[in-house]
């Protein structure tokens, strides 16, 4: 136990270069708080006391502005850096290594039951007012920029910023603003050859709808013919003027 208390403050040195001395970090740091109580209210949680966790992770919240549900399973060397606003989701699973800025939302999108909120991989870093929902996974050694949200898998190693999130950094390589997943890569052949089908669709069509009129016309002509020679009138003699 007292190894994990060492290592926590440990921790919170190496991250902020403000942590000096232990004293300042034990008294000064609401995400390390957050962090202890978050082991007693999970403990707690997993022991089917829930009535008595819910209450005490919300005495938690009021003193420290971290709201963690005690469901969330949260590995080792986890910080919270200033902590203010934080929010973390009873299913949310958080890998070795987590480092949350002030104001991060670990949530639901609010349709889904059963696991329904983020998991983050080891070492991954989540900016100041991030907002990462749904059941989804920030994939190892990623980075949520500040003030994005994100809504699907990141992959690890990457950098994703924006509303939604999208890479801009993949593998420490930039992305494009054309994402070259080589599945979604254009096919100018492909595109060409659809081109030229839609323009034959077109012009067979046209050339049905002539068709069809110059049988129509056709067949009206001998119509008028047959009408105008009658029964009686034999081919090529003239009808007598004056008969009708
Ligand atoms: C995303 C972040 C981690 C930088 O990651 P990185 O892999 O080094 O990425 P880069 O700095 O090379 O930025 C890549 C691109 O994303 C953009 N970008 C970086 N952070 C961004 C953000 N938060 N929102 C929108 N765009 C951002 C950059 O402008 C750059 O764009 P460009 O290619 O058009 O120039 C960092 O900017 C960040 O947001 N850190 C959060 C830290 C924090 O919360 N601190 C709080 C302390 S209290």
């Amino acid at each position: 136990m007292s190894s994990l208390l060492k290592e926590d403050i440990r921790t919170v040195k190496e991250r902020d270069p403000a942590a000096t001395s232990t004293l300042n970090v034990v008294v000064n740091y609401p995400g390390l708080h957050a962090v202890w109580g978050h082991r007693v209210n999970h403990w707690l949680w997993v022991r089917g006391l829930r009535g008595i966790a819910r209450w005490s992770s919300q005495v938690g919240r009021f003193f420290t502005g971290i709201e963690i549900h005690p469901g969330a399973t949260i590995g080792n060397r986890f910080f919270i850096d200033h902590g203010m606003g934080v929010v973390i989701g009873e299913t949310t699973v958080i890998h070795d290594d987590v480092t949350l800025y002030q104001g991060v939302t670990l949530g639901g999108t609010g349709k889904e039951k059963g696991k329904r909120h983020p998991t983050l991989e080891s070492c991954v870093v989540v900016g100041v007012g991030a907002t990462v929902l749904g059941d989804i996974t920030i994939g190892r050694g990623s980075k949520v920029g500040g003030g994005a949200v994100v809504i699907r898998d990141v992959p690890p190693n990457c950098t994703v910023v924006g509303i939604p999130g999208r890479v801009v950094v993949r593998e420490g390589r930039r992305v494009e603003t054309v994402d070259l997943h080589h599945e979604d890569l254009p096919d100018p052949v492909v595109e060409m050859f659809r081109q030229l089908q839609r323009r034959i669709d077109v012009l067979e069509s046209r050339v049905s709808q002539e068709e069809a009129a110059i049988r129509e016309q056709s067949a009206e002509e001998s119509r008028g013919n047959e009408s105008n020679e009658g029964p009686d009138a034999s081919p090529g003699e003239p009808k007598p003027q004056g008969t009708e």
